[in-house]
């Protein structure tokens, strides 16, 4: 527990390199696996996943969204994700790319060359007005930095929380300067989220956005959702749905400043399909090496770095008793370090995505939006962002790497670079030519 607690990444690397597939893990009072083979991921997420409910951890880390759709269960999750669904289809989605460029053309208008910026703080901004804007039909522009902080401050109680001072064994309740903070934070977060959906009720209006399917929607008694279940469930979005997303731009970002020889090729691909046009949804087909580019940052540096379960009932895994209530471990970044599935695995390099090498992976060597029903309902939202996001920055600024500056994960709830990632900016010489607002 206490390798654990001081760097939880490289314990359950070494945990799982020394001692194999399933490793019964020494957590006080608590019978917790780590599980890192594909084929034990996913008789855990697809196969044998009516065995499992989220576990304690999470349930604990990520009370702040309530009962909302990431951590609900059973047959009222199962109807809140029927709820949400459509606004995640593919083509709704398409409609969000003007959005999400317009958006990061909108946050470049204030860049300059030669300075320096914390990458990952404006890539937070941007991903949170992004999907405020498409999901909500909210401005938030305002109210980003605040969302921020309280972001901040929430990452920092959970990343805390093993840390080993006596104070993090306290219950929640306790007026501990970190409880203070968080429950501050969280206050900070409803104040905003009440906001916009007291506006869009006021208005009456239905805009056809995810809000106006959650305000309108009606069980089979006609009944519509009560305000908190609506809280949380606008909360789950915008948490789920910004955070993660602007952790893997920020690795990617900081990864292919220090990859010149990635750079290049992806320049390359941006010149030929872009031909110094914005990006726009119509070209992802042809951006495979921007996709490239996201998928290896997201192999080795995952936003979501860890799921967990819950066993609901014994079972059996790789040869090993499951008893009921065992807590397990599944770790993306463990599994996608893993040298038996991917060669070199410490090094970045985005080509092994297009040259057929990954091509015959087990399915679960590589899931950074988890898998089976409770796969990420924002997958490819996310994805169409990300690639979005970097061809419309990457052709207009190089972002260099700070010398002797090295970002380090801090695994909390999402795997959030500590202190964030300052890079330089320098402004590219190739004459470009905007979209007409
Ligand atoms: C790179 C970006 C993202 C990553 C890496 C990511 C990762 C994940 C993962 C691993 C899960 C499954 C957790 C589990 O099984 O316990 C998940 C669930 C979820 N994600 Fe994402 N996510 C991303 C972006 C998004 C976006 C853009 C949205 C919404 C706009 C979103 C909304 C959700 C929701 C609501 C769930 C819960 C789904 C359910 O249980 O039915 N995520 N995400």
């Amino acid at each position: 527990m206490i390798g654990y607690a001081t760097d939880p990444l490289g314990y359950l690397t070494r945990c799982s390199r020394e001692y194999g597939d399933v490793v019964r893990l020494r957590f006080p009072g608590t019978l917790a696996y780590l599980i890192t083979h594909p084929d034990h991921i996913e008789q855990i997420l697809v196969k044998n996943n009516r065995n499992f409910i989220k576990d304690k951890y999470t349930r604990e880390e990520l009370s702040v969204l309530g009962s909302g759709l990431l951590i609900s269960e059973g047959d009222f999750w199962r109807r809140q994700r029927r709820l949400a669904q459509p606004a995640f289809h593919r083509r709704r989605i398409e409609a969000y790319g003007e959005t999400m460029v317009s958006f990061t053309e909108r946050m470049l208008e204030d860049w300059r060359d030669g300075e320096v910026r914390d990458v990952h703080r404006e890539m937070m901004r941007l991903t949170l007005e992004i999907v405020a804007k498409t999901l909500l039909d909210a401005d938030i522009a305002g109210e980003a930095e605040d969302v921020g902080e309280a972001m901040g401050e929430i990452m920092d109680y959970f990343s805390d929380q093993g840390s080993g001072s006596f104070l993090r064994l306290l219950p929640e309740r306790f007026p501990t300067p970190g409880n203070v903070r968080y429950r501050r934070a969280v206050r900070r977060l409803d104040g905003i989220i009440y906001s916009i959906i007291e506006e869009r009720r006021r208005s009456g209006a239905d805009t056809g956005d995810l809000l106006s399917m959650l305000l309108h929607a009606e069980d089979e008694h006609g009944n519509r959702m009560d305000p908190q279940q609506l809280r949380d469930e606008v909360m789950t979005v915008v948490l789920a749905g910004h955070e993660t997303t602007a952790i893997a731009l920020s690795w990617m970002f900081y990864l292919l400043g220090e990859n010149p020889e990635a750079e290049t090729k992806l320049l390359a691909e941006l010149e030929e399909v872009l031909d110094g046009r914005t990006p726009t949804v119509g070209d992802l087909p042809r951006l495979r090496y921007a996709d490239a580019v996201i998928k290896e940052s997201m192999r080795l540096y995952p936003p979501a770095w860890a799921i967990g379960r819950e066993a609901l009932g014994e079972c059996e895994i790789g040869g090993y008793r499951v008893p009921t209530k065992t807590q397990m471990f599944i770790s993306q970044y463990v599994t996608h370090r893993d040298s038996r599935f991917f060669d070199d695995p410490e090094i970045f390099d985005p080509s092994r995505w297009l040259d057929g090498r990954t091509q015959s992976l087990p399915h679960y060597a590589y899931f950074p939006f988890g898998g089976g029903p409770r796969l990420c309902i924002g997958s490819n939202f996310a994805r169409m962002e990300a690639v979005l996001l970097l061809a419309a920055i990457a052709r207009e600024f190089r972002l260099e790497p700070v010398p002797g500056e090295i970002p380090v994960p801090q695994p909390s709830i999402t795997l959030r670079p500590r202190g964030g990632i300052r890079m330089k900016l320098s402004k590219r010489r190739v004459s470009t030519e905007r979209s007409e607002p």
